[in-house]
């Protein structure tokens, strides 16, 4: 565990990804006092700027917190805080000149700690870099800035490749120059909350876990969606879609921890081990299991064409759902629909178990019941039972039990999840990682699908359009009715 002396490099230290994410992150664990207790942060990227504009950047989507009292008092004194210990290099991704400059930076740093007898050089590697530049980094800092003195680790995000080839080839490229146990790959949903409580709401309540099998389980739908489109990042969306987008990892990520059987314990080999064995039982998504969408123009709401980063003659999908099937004695025979779009009506991602029909006997209208995990917003595991109307009725009326986290753990304050995940980092927790052979699993799983609609297979598949804001594309209800789906009252 990195509790002492550690600089974290942040490579990539201008882009988007840097500034919106792992900057605000690595700043909430300052001000609550997470970091190691000697840390520096070293920012790297090719546009040469000074110091303080560095800062300027650095600090530019920082906010004070708004369910921390004491901390947004002392914002603007733990934002200097964190700039003070905070410097930038410029230098190239593709030449050992830059990350020889680096590893002097590196050493003049952890040379000054010297005289207080800290003599460790650990070292923490963000890769917030686009793909292409991604492999060559990676070998130019195990080359240049590895230490044999300390702890060296490498954290990385996606997209891990675009298929299973690409990917297998990136990561024996990274295998080559850093070893598993010195790589995080992050994907950031296995940090959100929701879905780090499924362990614990599967298998430490006996009347759940009892209740999660084909016997009982009609479909389990997993759900994303979001209000907005590319928003000018149709360019890197173009060429990816909507499945390598979400679905392949981050749907991909929760369906696993979902679906999988108990582990032998808690410790990262054996979560990981079973998260494998289920997607093993996966075969590869079908052609008639899916459906996909393209967002147009609604309102004064713009299309996905009028995205000027985006090709105009574009059939890459902003929507899609898919039916996967997993082939063991729990699940055999359960649809696990999966939908994910953008430009929809609402934010919401959300895991929905239904399940089947109530003997009928001595009922004539009794709906199903369902289990529904609300990852974002607000968690919330509720519960949609049948009760009597209380009263001289004798009528079953649908009622929810209801666990929203805001009213139940009034004190609790969730974090992003990337600072739970960059901590476990720092902590050496592999658990919420993604380990190599996961990524093989789950891209054998789409890659078919994903080479038909890039037309590697000659002729295309359909690709419906859908008003911006709406639910989706008009056939989305057959769809999922298709897979034996009853929509309980509007939901
Ligand atoms: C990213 C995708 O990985 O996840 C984005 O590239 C998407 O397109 C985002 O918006 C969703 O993350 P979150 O945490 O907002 O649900």
């Amino acid at each position: 565990s990195l509790t002492e002396e550690t600089v974290v490099v942040v490579l990539g230290a201008s882009g988007d990804l840097a500034q919106k994410k792992t900057f605000p992150a690595l700043f909430a664990l300052y001000a609550q006092g997470h970091l190691p207790k000697d840390v520096h942060i070293v920012g790297y990227a090719r546009t040469k700027m000074d110091e303080a504009e560095f800062h300027k950047r650095q600090t530019g989507h920082l906010k004070p917190p708004k369910d921390d009292e004491k901390l947004a008092k002392s914002f603007d004194e733990d934002v200097k805080g964190f700039t003070s210990i905070s410097s930038y290099i410029a230098g190239p991704y593709d030449e050992d000149k830059g990350f020889q400059e680096l590893n002097k930076r590196l050493e003049e740093i952890e040379d000054q700690r010297k005289s207080s007898g800290k003599t460790a050089r650990n070292r923490v590697f963000y890769m917030a870099l686009p793909p292409s530049v991604f492999t060559v980094v990676a070998k130019g800092l195990k080359k240049n800035c590895y230490t044999n003195d300390g702890d060296n680790r490498i954290i990385i995000e996606k997209p891990f490749g675009k298929d299973f080839e690409s990917c297998r080839e990136m990561m024996s490229a990274l295998k080559a120059e850093w070893t598993e146990n010195e790589t995080y790959r992050i994907d950031h949903y296995l940090g959100k909350e929701m879905i780090k409580n499924l362990l614990v709401l599967r298998f430490g309540n006996v009347f759940l876990d009892a209740a999660l099998n084909k016997n009982y389980v009609s479909n389990v739908q997993i759900t994303f969606k979001e209000p907005f489109g590319t928003e000018g990042r149709g360019g890197y969306f173009d060429e990816f879609g909507i499945i390598r987008d979400v679905c392949q990892n981050h749907l991909m990520q929760t369906l696993s921890v979902l679906a999988m059987e108990r582990p032998v314990s808690f410790s990262a080999e054996d979560v990981r081990d079973e998260k494998v064995k289920v997607l093993r039982c996966i075969p590869p998504i079908e052609r008639k299991d899916l459906l996909l969408g393209q967002y147009a123009a609604s309102g004064d709401k713009p299309g996905y064409h009028d995205d000027d980063t985006v090709p105009k003659d574009s059939v890459s999908p902003t929507f899609a759902a898919m039916v996967l099937w997993i082939n063991n004695p729990r699940w055999e025979g359960v649809p696990f629909i999966m939908k994910a779009g953008k430009a929809l009506n609402e934010s919401k991602v959300e895991i929905r178990i239904q399940y089947k029909d109530v003997t009928q006997g001595i009922f004539t209208d009794i709906s199903r019941n369902e289990l529904v995990l609300r990852i974002q917003p607000s968690e919330a595991v509720y519960l949609k039972m049948n009760s009597k109307l209380p009263g001289f009725s004798t009528r079953a009326v649908p009622v929810e039990l209801d666990l929203s986290y805001t009213k139940r753990f009034t004190e609790a304050k969730i974090p992003q999840a990337y600072e739970a995940l960059i901590l476990d980092a720092f902590k050496g927790d592999h658990s919420n990682f993604v380990r190599d052979d996961e990524l093989d699993v789950s891209w054998k799983i789409f890659t078919p699908i994903l080479h038909w609609i890039d037309g590697k297979d000659g002729e295309k598949p359909k690709v419906e359009s859908y008003p911006y804001g709406s639910r989706g594309p008009e056939g989305i209800d057959e769809f999922t009715a298709k897979y034996g789906y009853k929509r309980i009252g509007n939901e």
